[in-house]
């Protein structure tokens, strides 16, 4: 039996990056997925390459009528929905000097628009189906507030706490469900890729040996936020609700301690 055996899995922002290592490392432990991206055509490459049942649905996640379309696509092909990964992200490099209206409102739609309605939509379906797991990827910004990623580290921010908030009130309604963030630093995907060429001229990718340039750099590789991802879905953290689960091989704390 796989960890998360037979559980309904929906992941946004499935198409690359993180989302895509969750959906690998899922569906080899016996999860069904429904994958979703505004990127069909990645989205569906992503659902094709898994090994077990995988379905894509396109969604742009700030949009709350494509939520009750996804519930139910999910319960039609399924039959419930055990788990939800609000994976969804995007970033802009702008401080609070140079950052735009129209780029702030841009970014926080995506992650807290995105959450909370994955969240509210996620949950009577849960309920239903005796409890679940809801994961949200936040990130090291929300803990520490980077100066390059004013938007990011404030709609990361929101996440945290909307987080605690959702995991307050399921153990006050004795769902079953919880609700954990996820904290990556810098991990090897497209996002990290185009920041390290913005801010310092590194094209990662370009390097003779990539992988050794990433260890070098100390960027993490998607695997260990996917491997983060297995264990909150799974039963095995059936004790841990309302947690910031931090995944940057200390960077943070080592920052605040200087
Ligand atoms: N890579 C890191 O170092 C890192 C660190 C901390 C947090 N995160 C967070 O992890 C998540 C995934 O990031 P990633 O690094 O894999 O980035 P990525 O750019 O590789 O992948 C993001 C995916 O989200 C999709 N997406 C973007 N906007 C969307 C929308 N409105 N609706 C649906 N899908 C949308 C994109 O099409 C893409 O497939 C993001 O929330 C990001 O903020 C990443």
């Amino acid at each position: 039996m796989g960890r998360v055996e037979d559980k309904v899995v929906v992941i946004t922002g499935a198409g690359s990056g993180l989302g895509e290592a969750d959906a690998h490392r899922l569906s080899h432990e016996g999860a069904r997925l429904v994958l979703t991206d505004i990127n069909a055509e990645e989205g569906r490459r992503v659902a094709d390459e898994c090994i077990g049942e995988a379905i894509f649905f396109e969604q742009d996640v700030k949009e709350e009528s494509s939520w009750p379309r996804l519930i139910e696509a999910t319960v039609e092909a399924f039959g419930r929905l055990d788990v939800l990964v609000n994976n969804a992200g995007i970033a802009h490099i702008a401080n609070i000097e140079s950052a735009a209206t129209d780029q702030w409102h841009d970014i926080l739609r995506v992650h807290l628009d995105g959450t909370f309605f994955g969240c509210r939509s996620a949950i009577p379906e849960m309920t239903k189906s005796g409890g679940g797991s809801i994961i949200n990827m936040s990130s090291v910004a929300a803990l520490i507030g980077l100066s390059s990623y004013l938007a990011y580290s404030a709609a990361k921010g929101g996440i945290r706490s909307m987080t605690k908030s959702i995991a307050s009130y399921c153990r006050e309604e004795k769902n079953l469900i919880r609700c954990n963030s996820i904290h990556p630093g810098s991990i090897s995907t497209p996002m990290v890729h185009d920041a390290l060429e913005r801010l310092s001229g590194i094209k990662l990718m370009e390097q003779e040996d990539p992988e050794a340039t990433r260890k070098a750099m100390g960027i993490g590789e998607p695997l260990d936020v996917a491997n983060m991802v297995l264990f909150l879905a799974s039963e095995e953290s059936k004790h841990i609700n309302g947690a910031e689960l931090v995944i940057d091989n200390g960077d943070t704390i080592r920052q605040m301690s200087r």
